[in-house]
């Protein structure tokens, strides 16, 4: 018998959220009996591309966590640099001192925009990255003396972080949920740039692309042009949307409409950015330079939590010229030991020429999923660049009808690959809009090989057939 008819019935929080959870949502899973929080093994080790959890056999990582780890688990190089740099000084207030690993992380940093990008904050999580971008949005017009911009354009099944103001520039439904009415209402939302549910009949990738600006330019208009300060997007959408890349042409129309109205855009690459798509910034493909750029997850692989927002030219410029500083701040800003472990990182991505590998690989994932799951019944799309893949979940292929929610298909996929087939995955519910939906992610590290990319196909494939059966 397949999974999906021995589930049991869900909780009544999660038929009334009209949604549901996905591997970052432990709201509304945690609260069942046989939930993934009760499931979770003890976790006792990990090491290269394996999980060593204590109820059994190692579990092969497909998704180093929420696409995290990516040159996998246990790397002696990179542990000795976070060690020596603990034993020379573990800590010190960035209003005190500067530090050597934060310059050199800075300079490198900025080097790999090719002076693109000129500052640097460094942080510790992708939410504190998002919220100090749109703050310094808003600090800039407030120094160019344009204080009316107080507004921010938005997607819908789009996912910045989970503080306030992040979560408000949010279009997670389901993650919104508990919280809409304290979300702040300066966020107007636009619809995401997701061709498989949103593409006309015979429409051309310019006539979407149109289609889309159009949609911006309107909401431009409605607001007043002048009240905006800045558009936030991912440029390939992760966790919200299951690695649904930007349209050819979309990133580089929206920031011209940016730039007609004298707004910023802001590229959220804390999840596709950082070398999970192929080039180390996720805006070299389309060499569409944004004003505010958020970067974290692959930046230290998880051996520290990292993140940075980067501040472009244009915003660099006016704070140098008026001696500028961003009114912001945070205990663990520039934090010595996660800048030291993350140039580590860095450069191990770089010597070892790992993200070519990422192309090459990518190309192998992406061609051994369509071959094992492309004609699937329930396949309705798989999408994705690099090492970022997303499968997304259909009761209809024809119709694209997904699945009622409640149901939690992603989930059992997840739970059914981690549990039966030892492959770790990552799930999420909202692809299709209005919280419905469901995607599985495969984002294995960079330096994967080409044996392991067909264990993990061949695993989750397994698993969806599982469920499925
Ligand atoms: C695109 C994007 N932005 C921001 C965040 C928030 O990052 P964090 O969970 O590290 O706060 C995430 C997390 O998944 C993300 O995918």
């Amino acid at each position: 018998m397949g999974h999906l008819l021995s589930r049991p019935s869900p909780h009544p929080a999660i038929l009334e959220y009209k949604g549901g959870a996905d591997s970052s949502t432990e709201t509304l899973a945690d609260k069942r009996p046989g939930s993934t929080i009760d499931e979770l093994s003890l976790l006792t080790r990990a090491k290269g591309h394996y999980w060593y959890p204590v109820d059994g056999k190692k579990v092969l990582d497909g998704c180093g966590g929420a696409g995290v780890a990516c040159i996998g688990h246990g790397r002696q190089d990179v542990i000795k640099v976070a060690m020596a740099q603990m034993k020379a000084f573990s800590y010190v207030s960035y209003a005190h001192f500067k530090t050597a690993p934060v310059q050199a992380l800075s300079d490198w940093l900025i080097a790999s925009t090719r002076g693109r990008m000129q500052k640097v904050y460094i942080m510790c999580s992708g939410s504190e990255a998002v919220e100090a971008a749109l703050k310094m949005s808003r600090e800039y017009f407030v120094w160019k003396g344009e204080p009316q911009r107080v507004n921010f354009i938005t997607r819908w099944e789009s996912y910045h972080g989970t503080t306030i103001g992040s979560l408000s520039a949010s279009g997670h439904v389901v993650r919104r949920g508990p919280f809409e009415p304290m979300l702040l209402s300066q966020f107007h939302r636009i619809s995401s740039c997701n061709p498989y549910r949103q593409r006309l009949e015979g429409e051309s990738d310019a006539e979407f692309v149109a289609r889309k600006i159009q949609e911006l330019e309107d909401t431009f208009q409605r607001l007043g042009p002048t009240t905006v300060a800045a558009v936030i997007l991912e440029p390939t959408v992760g966790a919200a949307l299951g690695c649904v890349p930007a349209v050819p042409g979309y990133l580089s129309a929206m920031k011209l409409v940016c730039e007609r109205h004298g707004a910023l855009m802001i590229f959220d690459e804390v999840m596709c950015g950082m070398g999970r798509t192929g080039t180390l910034h996720a805006w070299e493909q389309e060499q569409t330079v944004p004003d505010l750029q958020t970067i974290a997850k692959g930046f230290s692989g998880g051996y520290q939590p990292a993140s940075a927002l980067l501040v472009g030219e244009t915003i660099a410029e006016v704070m140098r010229q008026d001696e500028k500083a961003f009114t912001h701040g945070h205990t663990y800003q520039n934090h010595p030991v996660v800048a030291a472990t993350a140039l580590k990182v860095q450069q191990i991505i770089q010597d070892e020429k790992l993200l070519s590998n990422v192309r090459t690989q990518g190309r192998l994932l992406e061609r051994l999923l369509e071959e094992r799951l492309g004609s699937h019944p329930n396949v309705g799309n798989i999408r994705g660049r690099g090492l970022f893949w997303g499968i997304e979940f259909v009761k209809d292929r024809k119709t694209k009808e997904p699945f009622d929610p409640a149901l939690q298909i992603s989930h059992q996929i997840f739970r059914v690959a981690l549990k039966d087939f030892r492959v770790l995955v990552y799930h999420g519910q909202g692809c299709a809009g209005g919280g419905r939906g469901d995607h599985i992610m495969v984002m294995p590290a960079y330096n994967i090989t080409g044996r392991l990319v067909e264990e993990i196909v061949e695993r989750v494939a397994s698993a969806v057939e599982e469920v499925f059966r």
